[in-house]
């Protein structure tokens, strides 16, 4: 069986890092992606202008602008200048800006508290000049008591942030990224609108529940954030996911972390990696859903449309035919990354289904 898509797919939120991580893991987009919004969480992170220049430039010594076209997103930050908030954008240096809660994920702690989000000086600059905001959508401490917040509520508690965000820059664009409670689920059916509030669907939040993150103890590279909720709230964003609307596309947030930080006998990074597999996986999850024929809108065709970008056409063939992921992702200077699906005993390799066909 086979699938033509024609346009080529877009990846709307990946991690990529720096250094020899970027060099390994940077080709699997670019061999499935024509671009995509990369993430600013690196260490340190993209808050000045001169530090987004930098990273394109290290991008582009990787990946070549005629290959892949890296759209780079800004870090928000206490430290931000509105001043470069706008000179990036007009001048197309950055695309975006990200709001990262401090101390909900990895390498946020120069991001700010959630409460104080809506009074950001850069949110009115950016209203006015069309610059999204991309959420990482959670609340993970009590602005009133100063406690942390469940892990599993922080994204539904993020939600009265979010409608504030709303009435004071009616006109901001906003992007949810990598949804996966079954409140923002409802909330983005309700108030979802291409122009002004998108979000972003991953691979595992559609595919996995928290019953799976804990089977037979723990899954540490299941673990991410935000962290799997329960089935309901997966096939939820299974349902929203593959249902067509124009707010909604892919956006992987693969996040390569070495073996030793998912493994460590203490603590476990938030993060997986599914750069490798991102077309087949999307269409796994589309085909199952019974909904192929909404698999180009989310991958193709939505996501650059939220950007203002023209999206690309070109022919891509899926064709079903079953491949496993047979090693793991080397990186120079002996580190490894686990692949989503990679298992040391070939039985227990997760069997993809779909494959770009080579021309
Ligand atoms: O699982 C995640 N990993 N969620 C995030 O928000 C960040 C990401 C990372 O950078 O590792
Ligand atoms: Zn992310």
């Amino acid at each position: 069986m086979e699938y033509i898509l024609r346009y080529l797919p877009f990846e709307g939120h990946v991690h990529w890092r720096q250094g020899a991580m970027l060099k390994a893991v940077a080709p699997y987009t670019a061999r499935q992606c024509w671009g995509g919004i990369i993430m600013p969480n690196r260490v340190p992170p993209i808050i000045t202008l001169d530090d987004a220049a930098a990273h394109k430039h290290e991008i582009l010594v990787t990946i070549p602008e005629e290959d892949f076209e890296s759209l780079i997103v800004g870090y928000l930050s206490e430290e931000t200048s509105i001043d470069d908030v706008r000179r990036g954008f007009e001048s197309g240096v950055w695309i975006a800006m990200k709001f990262y809660p401090r101390g909900a994920t990895t390498n946020s702690k120069e991001g700010i508290n959630s409460w104080e989000l809506p009074f950001h000086p850069a949110l009115k600059v950016m209203e006015e000049i069309g610059m999204p905001l991309l959420l990482h959508a959670e609340a993970n401490v009590d602005e009133s008591t100063g406690k942390e917040i469940d892990i599993y509520d922080r994204e539904y508690r993020f939600i009265p942030v979010l409608e504030e965000l709303r009435k004071l820059y009616p006109r901001l664009k906003i992007s949810v990224e990598h949804g996966t409670s079954l409140e923002m689920a409802q909330f983005m059916e309700e108030h979802g609108d291409p122009k002004k509030l998108v979000c972003t669907v991953t691979i595992q939040h559609m595919m996995f529940s928290r019953q799976d993150l804990h089977k037979d103890g723990f899954q540490p590279h299941m673990m991410c954030y935000p962290i799997p909720k329960r089935a309901e709230a997966m096939m939820a964003w299974r349902k929203l996911g593959t249902s067509g609307k124009p707010y909604i596309f892919a956006g992987t947030d693969s996040a390569p972390h070495p073996t030793h930080k998912k493994e460590s006998s203490c603590g476990c990074a938030g993060g997986m990696f599914t750069a490798h597999a991102m077309v087949p996986l999307y269409a796994h999850i589309f085909e199952q859903a019974g909904r192929l024929h909404n698999l180009e809108e989310f991958l193709c065709i939505n996501g650059p449309r939220f950007y203002g970008l023209e999206p690309r056409p070109g022919l891509v063939t899926l064709v079903k035919k079953p491949w496993t992921k047979q090693s793991m992702v080397a990186v120079n200077g002996g580190e490894k990354i686990r692949p989503f699906g990679y298992h040391e005993e070939p039985e227990k390799r997760f069997r993809f289904e779909w494959q770009i066909k080579k021309p």
